[in-house]
């Protein structure tokens, strides 16, 4: 078995941040960053795959993002439809596999259906798994990963050594993607120094990369940059 090349992160998240901040820059309205923001998506995952990652999740709209204006959160899932309607083809021809994490189910009918749709036609591609956070916040999926396991418990559902309570592997199995392994870098563009409520849990020892350009202009040579510094970091996992 070919040894395994550490210094080539096998899951990278990226909070893609910037696409408002970008258009107002051109006098544009805020939904023109977002379009423009899909096609930096589209370069992105196919430099991911290039360089060897098997994991790419991508932060695309929070559980706080429905306090935007309803015009902006309207283009969003405008921009989800379109996205997972005509670029399944395309994925499948990257050899690239689309999933979705978060709480799908409070997303219009029509749009859980295309995801549904999405996942199963790209399911047998083995390139690169994208992990696209929909929804998504990770004090939620944390809270819905225990309330499952309480229901489960008051169902006496579990096994005895599952019960009474709930240990890291245990919870992990209730996560949107119980078998997506934890990020080892997490990249946020724009300039902005926050995690706003991605991975909580599974980022509690990713690495983390800031960088000032604006999602948009993000692309392959913006993830090398990424990746270069990755691979000079030295992981510990608090230990000397
Ligand atoms: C943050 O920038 C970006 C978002 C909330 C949306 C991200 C969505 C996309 C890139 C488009 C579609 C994605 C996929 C996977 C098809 P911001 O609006 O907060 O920027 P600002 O901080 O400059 O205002």
């Amino acid at each position: 078995m070919p040894e395994e090349n550490v210094s080539v992160p096998k899951h990278v998240a990226i909070i893609m941040d910037g696409n408002g901040r970008w258009a107002k820059k051109r006098h544009l309205p805020r939904v023109m960053g977002h379009h423009e923001g899909v096609r930096a998506v589209e370069r992105t995952v196919r430099a991911a795959r290039d360089a060897g990652i098997a994991h790419l999740s991508l932060y695309a709209f929070s559980t706080e993002n429905w306090k935007r204006s309803p015009s902006e959160v309207g283009g969003l899932m405008g921009l989800f439809r379109y996205y997972v309607s005509s670029k399944i083809d395309a994925l499948k021809a990257e050899g690239a596999r689309i999933r979705f994490a978060g709480n799908l189910a409070a997303l219009p009918e029509d749009i859980r259906q295309l995801l549904r749709k999405a996942e199963g036609e790209t399911a047998s591609c083995t390139a690169i798994d994208m992990v696209v956070c929909l929804n998504y916040g990770g004090r939620q999926e944390i809270l819905e990963a225990i309330n499952a396991f309480l229901e489960d418990r008051s169902r006496n559902t579990l096994s005895d050594s599952e019960r009474p309570y709930l240990t890291e592997e245990l919870l992990r199995r209730y996560f949107y993607l119980s078998d997506l392994p934890d990020p080892d870098l997490i990249i946020r563009t724009s300039g902005e120094l926050r995690m706003s409520n991605f991975w909580l849990w599974q980022g509690a020892y990713s690495e983390l990369y800031f960088c000032d350009t604006f999602w948009p202009d993000f692309g392959e040579e913006e993830l090398e940059k990424a990746l270069r510094s990755y691979a000079e970091r030295e992981r510990r996992y608090g230990g000397a």
